[in-house]
């Protein structure tokens, strides 16, 4: 069992990453692997070229960042956790462009990513957490992922480099999500034999148009 975490933070052993690092202690003491990707600035934005979804590729042609190995990584998980520090009220520039194409390629069509388990945290200094916090778990919900939370929103405070270890309460957050999460993709493994998932199909796109 697996648990994938998008860092979209471009900074190295920054708030977003001390967040992860609570997350994975909790992971990795329920016996569960937990694997970080962090692109960095280098991550292109979608060129909206549709080739993935209208090939089914499960993939982006652009093949010059990580973005591919992460929508891998994603379709291979059991769990998707998604941090991202507020940038401007919303989420940093890396992980929209991750997420654009991620989703894109492997939620839009055959959906990949149907009834895995989805959380999400932002780091920030003092305003937009809602807003960036819901914005991520905004694009796992269009996607039939199982969102799950910590008790209460995920939003951890911390402004340089450290700081965020001292908001305690936005760190047990963290760490209750990692717990909740792990504890989730536990319990759907040992359902699935006894409760099979229910089916699901691609959407029928009517793009407003009747
Ligand atoms: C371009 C930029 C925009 C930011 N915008 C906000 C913001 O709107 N609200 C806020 O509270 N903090 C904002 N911050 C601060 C970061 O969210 C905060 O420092 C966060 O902890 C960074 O996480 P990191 O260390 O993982 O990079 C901004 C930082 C940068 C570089």
């Amino acid at each position: 069992m697996k648990i994938v975490a998008i860092n979209g933070s471009p900074r190295k052993n920054g708030n977003t990453t001390l967040c992860l690092e609570a997350v994975r202690k909790e992971v990795e003491a329920a016996g569960v692997e937990f694997q970080v990707f962090q692109p960095g600035a280098n991550v292109h934005p979608c060129l909206a070229c549709y080739h993935c979804l209208d090939n089914g590729t499960l993939r982006c042609i652009q093949t010059d960042d990580m973005v591919n190995d992460i929508i891998a990584a994603c379709i291979d998980a059991d769990g998707i956790l998604l941090a991202s520090p507020v940038y401007h009220g919303g989420i940093a520039g890396s992980m929209k462009c991750v997420l654009d194409r991620l989703m894109l390629a492997a939620g839009c069509g055959d959906n990949q990513l149907h009834h895995k388990v989805g959380g999400a945290l932002c780091t920030l200094r003092r305003s937009g957490g809602m807003e960036t916090y819901q914005q991520l778990l905004g694009t796992m919900d269009a996607m039939e992922m199982i969102i799950v939370t910590s008790d209460y929103w995920g939003a951890v405070h911390g402004a340089e480099k450290g700081e965020c270890v001292q908001d305690t309460e936005g760190m047990e957050v963290a760490a209750k999500l990692g717990r909740n999460m792990a504890w989730t993709v536990k319990a759907l493994a040992a359902a699935k034999e006894t409760l099979p998932p229910p089916e699901t199909h691609a959407r029928t796109m009517t793009n407003f148009v009747r």
